[in-house]
């Protein structure tokens, strides 16, 4: 590719601020993500309503900053490209009124692009440094992994504009059970990065925690049972005088964080072994989203790559969390496929779920 086009990309879907200016889809020359984890600590969750008023806030300097560490004015950007499906209502309507505005007064193509899918695409960027490595080849059908805090589930990629769910979680997110048992530990949020942390001194095999199956066949899973599990050990099952609490002390919490970190990825790993086996064509694994910056999760995920002779495209870890860049990126690709023609100014945020398929 050698067309030499900016594209800066807003993503507001959750409790992340980010902008991002991207070149030619794959470079990213700059990429400013504002936390709010400050803001929603005390809760231990997303608060809607302070998320919303955050980006509000934040969205004008994130933008200004991302152009500012590209090197770029405004007058250099080719179209603007804003998340603008799945996530919290009030959190998307922020980003795509601050893209609509963009893209109006640049009298540039605004472009609509769906969060799970750019996870999807995050494994392919790199930075301005960097050499790419090659791009995917999606010809042979690749699969795609998207873990977050709000999505678990399994894609069959056949282009970036023909992406297919062929199944996930049936209740929480692999993400959102990591915040949760650290929230039963009394850890600071999110909790995903330290479960990850405090996993690493622990026995992994002192609690015999459940991995999810589910039916053999389905490419499902399930998190609640084994977040009940954890907390069993750790508050002791009521009127079992063989389950007693668990002694809160760093080893055993460390063992526990071991034991549930073992068995969150080992359904992960177990479905995508199924997943290759129902698809034997498959030769690529394009992963996304926060808990693809987990250690265990990469490490198991390369181990399949080799065993299976299949080509994983994990995120660097900047593109693992919600970011702008991938934004940027998707959009990019989208817009090229339909000659640079935009999505119109009346471009809707949908709360709702990513539509199976996309014809
Ligand atoms: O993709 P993301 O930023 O937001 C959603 O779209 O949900 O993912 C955030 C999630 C949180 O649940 C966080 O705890 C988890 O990713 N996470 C991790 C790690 N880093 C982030 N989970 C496990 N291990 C990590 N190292
Ligand atoms: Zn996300």
């Amino acid at each position: 590719m050698s067309e030499r086009r900016l594209v800066l990309g807003i993503e507001s879907s959750c409790d992340e601020t980010a902008a991002a200016v991207v070149q030619d889809g794959r470079r990213v020359l700059s990429n400013v993500v504002a936390s709010q984890n400050e803001l929603h600590a005390e809760y231990r969750g997303v608060v809607p309503e302070i998320a919303s008023r955050a980006h509000a806030e934040r969205i004008g300097t994130v933008m200004r900053a991302s152009l500012k560490q590209a090197g770029v004015e405004p007058a250099d950007l080719a179209a603007v490209a804003v998340g603008h499906r799945p996530g919290l209502i009030g959190s998307l309507l922020v980003g795509v009124s601050a893209a609509k505005a963009a893209a109006w007064g640049l009298g540039v193509p605004l472009v609509g692009v769906d969060h799970v899918r750019a996870h999807l695409y995050a494994g392919v960027l790199h930075e301005v440094a960097a050499d790419g490595a090659a791009e995917p080849d999606l010809s042979g059908s690749a699969l795609g992994l998207v873990v977050s805090g709000g999505h678990t589930a399994f894609y069959k990629v056949e282009s970036w504009q023909r992406i297919t769910r062929l199944g996930g979680t049936i209740d929480d997110a692999i993400g959102e059970a990591y915040d949760k048992v650290a929230a039963m530990l009394n850890l600071p949020f999110p909790g995903g990065p330290v479960v990850d942390r405090l996993a690493a001194d622990g026995d992994e095999k002192r609690f015999a925690f459940p991995i999810s199956r589910l039916d053999k066949a389905s490419l499902n899973l399930s998190y609640s049972g084994l977040k009940t599990a954890v907390l069993y050990t750790l508050r002791g099952v009521p009127d079992a005088e063989d389950r007693p609490a668990m002694e809160i002390n760093p080893r055993n919490i460390a063992d526990l964080c071991a034991s549930f970190q073992r068995a969150a990825v080992a359904a992960v790993i177990l479905k995508l072994e199924r997943a290759l086996d129902q698809h034997p064509g498959v030769r690529t694994l394009l992963t996304g989203g926060g808990v693809t910056a987990n250690s265990r999760l990469r490490r198991e995920l390369t181990a399949l790559g080799e065993r299976r002779g299949v080509r994983v495209l994990l995120p660097r870890m900047a593109y693992c969390v919600d970011n702008g860049a991938m934004i940027a990126g998707l959009g990019h690709r989208l817009l090229s496929e339909r000659g640079w023609q935009g999505d119109p100014l009346s471009l809707a945020a949908q709360p709702s779920g990513t539509p199976e398929t996309i014809p």
